[in-house]
């Protein structure tokens, strides 16, 4: 087998350096290699056919980097473009690489959390209107009702550093209060973008303080780990040095300096393009 076989992680920009991070935490031993499309995001108000395109564009590339597994850390590649990924372009070719979401995973544990049975996901136009959420947590947890709040200007804020800003209070509350207004009874609120982590100051202060607020790292981190366990198959292609290298679609200087909010530490990432 070639020396690098990385497990690749995609978003359409920063935010699944969220993920990442905690990836990486859980499975230290293993090479990733990251993609940002930055130069094409944000995706959360593309229509179904682009942000497959895209998304499928970038599956490719990754697999040309020798990845036998793709992470989707971006909700909204995962709920527009992972099931025809995997039903039809990895059925046609035959691959044994695979694709995985960051949707599945979340949706699996949500009824757990809640004790009125009533959950909250606050996400991308795309997200919401794919019905993702909505359609994954009845299959595993038919008696929750489910909440949904698109909130469009997140994003934007966050990747123009802005959202630490008093001006992002008014988007900020003005989605939160859209989400509370459907219901008195909701104790947990799923982050279904992998941006929305770097809000967590700002939400906690808006949401009352008995409702939970869920970010998808470390739950992803979990579910990865657990599939590698049950899939040597996969888990025995993945090479194992600690490398860990970055690459964006637009500038390189730029996602170098951007990405210190999202990931902490030093990034030196390369341009590609797809
Ligand atoms: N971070 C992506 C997600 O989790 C969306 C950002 C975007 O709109 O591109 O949905």
């Amino acid at each position: 087998m070639p020396s690098s076989q990385p497990i690749g992680v995609f978003d359409s920009g920063y935010g699944g350096l969220t993920v990442l991070k905690s990836i990486v935490e859980k499975l230290p031993g293993y090479d990733f290699i990251y993609l940002g499309d930055n130069a094409r995001a944000p995706y959360g108000n593309r229509s179904f056919e682009t942000v497959y395109q895209y998304t499928r564009e970038a599956v490719e590339w990754f697999f040309s980097k020798g990845c036998p597994l793709v992470i989707l850390a971006c909700n909204t590649s995962s709920a527009k473009a992972l099931r025809t990924i995997q039903q039809q372009d990895l059925a046609a070719s035959a691959t044994p690489n695979r694709v995985l979401g960051v949707i599945r995973p979340t949706t699996e544990i949500a009824g757990l959390l809640s004790k009125t049975g009533q959950v909250g996901i606050l996400a991308t136009q795309g997200t919401i209107l794919s019905q993702s959420y909505v359609l994954e947590i009845k299959k595993f947890f038919p008696e929750i009702k489910v909440f949904q709040q698109a909130c469009p200007l997140w994003v934007p804020l966050i990747e123009n550093n802005e959202h630490q800003g008093a001006g992002a209070d008014y988007f900020v509350k003005k989605y939160v209060d859209a989400l509370l207004a459907q219901s008195a009874q909701i104790d947990t609120v799923l982050l279904g973008c992998t941006h929305y982590p770097l809000l967590l100051d700002k939400l906690r202060a808006y949401f009352p303080a008995h409702i939970q607020l869920v970010a998808q790292g470390e739950i992803v981190a979990e579910s990865l780990l657990k599939y590698l366990k049950n899939h040597p198959e996969i888990d025995g292609r993945c090479s194992k040095h600690s490398d860990l290298s970055f690459y964006t679609t637009d500038d390189n200087i730029d996602f170098d300096r951007h990405s210190s909010y999202f990931y902490k530490s030093a990034i030196r990432s390369e341009r590609v393009f797809l």
